[in-house]
C-alpha cells in the first residue's frame, strides 16, 4: 500500500485502495479494452527532450498566456462529470485549487455541483463545459444559464455523440445516478470511510441537468447524435465569450472549427474514454498546429502524467496543457491535500525540466527543445 505521494501513479494506487471499485473504475476507466488510455501516455513518454548545459536558469517562470489572459501555471483541470464520486465535494476542491494556483478548471455540464455554485468557488478560473442535450432548446437553456452565471469561456465538447461503451462501468453496474444493488452494497461496505462520507453528504447527482422535465434536464445516456456543424454556427452567434471546441483529433475538423469562428481548439480524445481506436492525441497535435497556424490557440489533453509531459506537449505545438484523472486520483487519495500535492508535483517537475533543457520560461518552449532538432 502506498503511504506517500511522490508521483501521479502513487496517487492513483492510493486512490485505488481507498475508493469503492465502482467509483475508482468510473474515474480510471476508458472505452473498450482501454488500449488508447495507455497509448496516450506511452506516446508522450516516447518523446525525448534535449538537455542543455551551462545555461543560467536560476529564475524560472511557469506562467503561461492563453485566451487573452496570463495563467499561473501552464496546465489546468479538464472538465470532469460526477467528480463527486472521487470524494464528496470534489468539485468544490477542484474549483478552489484552480483559484489558489490561478489555473483554469472545466465546469462540466455533468458536474456534481451546480454551475452557479462552481462559478462562486472558481470565479474567473471556471470555464463552463457544454454537453449538447437531446435537443437544441435544452442545450441553449444551458448556454443562457452559463451566460447568466458570468462565465467568460465555454468549452463545447464535441466528441460525445453518444457515451461510448466502457466495460468497467458496465461490469460494475454503474449507472448515473447509480442504483445500489447487492454488488454495490458489498463494494461500499468494504470502503466505509468513502461510503459514510458519501452517505452524510448524499450520493453525487447530475445537478445541472437533474430535473428531466425542466428546460435543461437530461440524462447522461441521452443521445446527442442530432448535433452537426450548423449547431456550432448557432452557438457561435449566441455565445459572445470565448468559445473553444473540445475533442478534436483531425486536421479537417480543426480547420472547420477555426473557420466557424471559435476562439480555439482543444485537442483531446477524452482520455481514451470515447473511441478506443482513435489516435493518441500527441500524434495528431503537430499536424493540427501546422494546419491552423502558429497563433491559433490550442489546448491539449489525454495522457499527461508528469511535468516533463507538459513541456513535451507544448513543444509539439500546444499552447496549454490540461489533465483530468490525475486530479481525481489526488482527491481520492487524500482529499484537498492530495489534490494540492498533484499540482505541486507537476509544477516542481516542470521547473526541474526547464532547468535541464536550459530554458527559463514556458514562452520559450518550442520544437527546439526536442531531441534531434539541433
Ligand atoms: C471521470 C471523468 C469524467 C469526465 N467527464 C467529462 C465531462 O463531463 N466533459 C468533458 O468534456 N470531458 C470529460 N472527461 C474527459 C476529460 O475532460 C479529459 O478530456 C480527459 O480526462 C483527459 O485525459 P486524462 O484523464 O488522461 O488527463 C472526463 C474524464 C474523466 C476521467
Amino acid at each position: 500500500m502506498v503511504k506517500q505521494i511522490f508521483s501521479i501513479d502513487d496517487a492513483r494506487k492510493m486512490a485505488r485502495g481507498k475508493l469503492p471499485r465502482l467509483a475508482f473504475d468510473y474515474i480510471d476507466g476508458a472505452a473498450g479494452n482501454e488500449d488508447l488510455n495507455h497509448l496516450n501516455a506511452s506516446a508522450i513518454d516516447q518523446i525525448r527532450l534535449q538537455p542543455r548545459v551551462l545555461v543560467k536558469v536560476e529564475d524560472r517562470v511557469l506562467k503561461k498566456n492563453l485566451l487573452d489572459r496570463e495563467w499561473g501555471l501552464p496546465f489546468g483541470i479538464a472538465p470532469m462529470g460526477l467528480a463527486g464520486l472521487a470524494w464528496p465535494e470534489a468539485d468544490r476542491m477542484l474549483a478552489q485549487a484552480a483559484r489558489k494556483y490561478d489555473i483554469p478548471v472545466g465546469v462540466s455540464t455533468m458536474g456534481s455541483c451546480s454551475m452557479e455554485e462552481m462559478k462562486r468557488y472558481a470565479g474567473g478560473n471556471g470555464w463552463f463545459q457544454l454537453y449538447v442535450g437531446p435537443d437544441e432548446e435544452m442545450t441553449m437553456a444551458l448556454v443562457d444559464r452559463a451566460e447568466k452565471c458570468g462565465y467568460e469561456t465555454m468549452l463545447l465538447t464535441a466528441d460525445v455523440p453518444e457515451v461510448a461503451k466502457r466495460n468497467r462501468e458496465q461490469r460494475n453496474g454503474f449507472e448515473a445516478p447509480f442504483r445500489i444493488g447487492v454488488k454495490q452494497f458489498v463494494d461500499f461496505a468494504t470502503h466505509p470511510h468513502w461510503s459514510l462520507s458519501t452517505l452524510v453528504r448524499g450520493k453525487p447527482q447530475l445537478v445541472n441537468v437533474r430535473a428531466r422535465d425542466s428546460a435543461s434536464g437530461f440524462r447522461r445516456s441521452d443521445s446527442r447524435a442530432w448535433v452537426d456543424w450548423t449547431f456550432l454556427d448557432k452557438l457561435r452567434s449566441r455565445w459572445k465569450g470565448n468559445l473553444v471546441v473540445k475533442g478534436i483529433t483531425s486536421v479537417q475538423d480543426a480547420l472547420s472549427v477555426q473557420q466557424a469562428g471559435a476562439d480555439g481548439i482543444y485537442v483531446s480524445n477524452h482520455g481514451g474514454r470515447q473511441l478506443n481506436s482513435a489516435p493518441a492525441t500527441i500524434e495528431v497535435l503537430p499536424g493540427i498546429r501546422q494546419a491552423v497556424g502558429e497563433d491559433y490557440p490550442i489546448l491539449f489533453d489525454s495522457g499527461i502524467r508528469n511535468g516533463e509531459a507538459v513541456v513535451k506537449v507544448l513543444a509539439k505545438g500546444a499552447d496549454y496543457a490540461m489533465l483530468g484523472r490525475p486530479f481525481l486520483y489526488g482527491i481520492g487519495a487524500r482529499r484537498e491535500a492530495g489534490l494540492e500535492r498533484i499540482v505541486e508535483i507537476l509544477l516542481q517537475e516542470i521547473r526541474s525540466t526547464l532547468a535541464q533543457i536550459g530554458r527559463v520560461s514556458m514562452e520559450e518552449i518550442d520544437t527546439g527543445v526536442l531531441a534531434g532538432t539541433d
